[in-house]
């Protein structure tokens, strides 16, 4: 599966088959996992067989059922990137899951957050998890905006329209894509609007706008 294919098949899935991620594609997460840290500073880290972190009520009325992985998305505190980075890096992860077979959800509020397998350092926040699996299903296409709602720009080249066409297609925090996308030195840039999650949003829409100049 291509890297566009990934992105036009994705869809959050919060329900899960029992079934554990089979060894090859674990490490091929790890390895990316690490490369990411690595690339960005941040902290991000595959889960395996833990139960325990979505067993709350928060997540069973947020109807997650039987996730037993997740990466832990985390950072430095003092990176003031820390939010878009997170968002950058965890969709490379996300869409990597997606090739692999895999189906993903992320989450910043239904999971219990003081578990002993995040082996956060001194000095790291935890920004938020991304549930990952084989899906009871693979999820269904969400309500997006359009081109004209996220950006003014009309006279822009096919790859550009491209990556705002996969930028649509990212997940964001409630469905609610508060961003602009605007050109910066030649560059596609997103940019967070005010809100909750907004800079997580704009990172991971940025890494689908990028996947079209790959
Ligand atoms: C940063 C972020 C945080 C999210 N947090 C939650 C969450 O706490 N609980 C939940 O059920 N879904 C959560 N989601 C999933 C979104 O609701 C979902 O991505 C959105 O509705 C769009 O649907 P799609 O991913 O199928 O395109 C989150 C998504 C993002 C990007």
């Amino acid at each position: 599966m291509t890297l566009e294919e990934a992105i036009k098949s994705r869809h959050a899935v919060r329900a899960f088959k029992k079934q554990p991620i089979d060894q090859t594609t674990v490490c091929t997460l790890e390895k990316e996992a690490a490369a990411c840290c690595q690339e960005s500073g941040l902290h991000l880290q595959l889960v395996t067989g833990d139960e325990k972190v979505f067993d709350c009520l928060m997540a069973r009325y947020g109807k997650f059922r039987n996730v037993a992985n997740y990466f832990v998305v985390a950072g430095p505190k003092d990176d003031p990137l820390l939010e878009r980075k997170c968002g950058y890096y965890g969709e490379r992860l996300v869409l990597l899951a997606q090739q692999l077979g895999l189906n993903t959800c992320w989450v910043t509020t239904s999971f219990k957050k003081n578990d002993e397998r995040m082996q956060l350092a001194e000095g790291e926040k935890l920004v938020c998890v991304i549930a990952v699996g084989y899906g009871e299903t693979n999820g269904k296409a969400h309500k997006t905006k359009s081109f004209d709602d996220v950006c003014s720009l009309k006279d822009v080249s096919d790859s550009f329209r491209k990556g705002v066409e996969y930028a649509l297609l990212a997940p964001s925090s409630f469905n609610q894509q508060r961003y602009r996308i605007t050109l910066k030195d030649g560059k596609g840039v997103v940019e967070a609007k005010w809100g909750f999650f907004t800079k997580i949003d704009a990172g991971i829409a940025q890494y689908h706008f990028d996947v079209a100049f790959m």
